[in-house]
């Protein structure tokens, strides 16, 4: 029976598809079946990003509305053998309700480990739709005040959903290191949520993308150990958080 980890951020651009995307692709190389549903609709790019664009052909709303079973439009990457991706539809058919999706997550729910919603910026439908069923979520943001203060936002409006929401903060700068206590407490503070992780900026993370290439396949070191890192606090394990030089 899988857990449902919604993947949230209030703020546009704070790393929620590359969080999505890495952290997958660690479960995976892990050894759990893992599916990531991309819940942009209309903007989608985790596709693009894990480098399945042309293959993820159905999206989750064929699924909902019944043109094609989970089993063919979930996608499984060629190289990460147990990662799977439900793609977004470019819009959202009118009457899609949260029942629907709590649905598809039932069928979803018996076939994988674990199931991460890559959901899109703000507060709208799509947001919703991507909490409704969640077991758990993690709230990406960076360390700065405006996305701190929607990262809370989202927290607020989650009310009630779950209580197992986590923090990771973000594109964290070498050059703030001295800072580095101070910055993470204080975002901690200021979004009222525990931490689950902290990944240093790094250009790694976009080259991959562009590349359309899982980044746990192009890099050891850097973001990539850290969304490792927090795959396997997500495993439950208890690892230390790393040291961002
Ligand atoms: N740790 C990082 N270091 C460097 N660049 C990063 C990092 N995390 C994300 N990025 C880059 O920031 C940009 C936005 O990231 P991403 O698309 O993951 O954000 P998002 O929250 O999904 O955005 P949106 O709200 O538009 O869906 C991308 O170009 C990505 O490569
Ligand atoms: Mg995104």
């Amino acid at each position: 029976m899988a857990t449902v980890i919604a993947v949230t951020s209030g703020k546009g651009g704070t790393g929620k598809t590359s969080l999505t995307g890495a952290v997958s692709s660690c479960l995976a190389a892990l050894g759990h079946r893992t599916l990531c549903i991309d819940m942009d609709v209309g903007l989608r790019n985790l596709d693009l990003s894990l480098g399945l664009a042309d293959r993820a052909l159905m999206d989750f709303t064929d699924v909902l509305q019944g043109r094609c079973p989970l089993e063919r439009a979930a996608v499984e990457h060629p190289d990460i053998r147990g990662l799977f991706l439900l793609t977004a539809p470019l819009t959202l058919p009118d009457g899609l309700t949260e029942e629907a999706m709590r649905g598809l997550l039932r069928q979803a729910r018996e076939r994988f480990d674990y199931i991460l919603l890559d959901a899109p910026a703000g507060l709208g439908p799509g947001f919703q739709l991507a909490v409704c069923g969640c077991d758990r979520a993690v709230v990406v943001s960076t360390s700065d005040a405006s996305a701190l203060r929607d990262a809370q936002r989202t927290v607020s409006e989650m009310g009630g959903r779950t209580e197992r929401i986590h923090l990771v903060v973000n594109r964290v700068q070498p050059k703030l290191l001295r800072r580095l206590h101070a910055t993470i407490d204080d975002a901690m503070d200021a979004a009222g949520l525990p931490l689950l992780g902290v990944v240093p900026e790094d250009s790694r993370v976009m080259l991959a993308a562009n590349r359309g290439k899982p980044l746990i396949l192009c890099a050891n070191k850097g973001a990539a150990v850290a969304y490792l890192n927090i795959a396997r606090r997500i495993q439950g394990q208890k690892v230390p958080l790393m040291r961002i030089r």
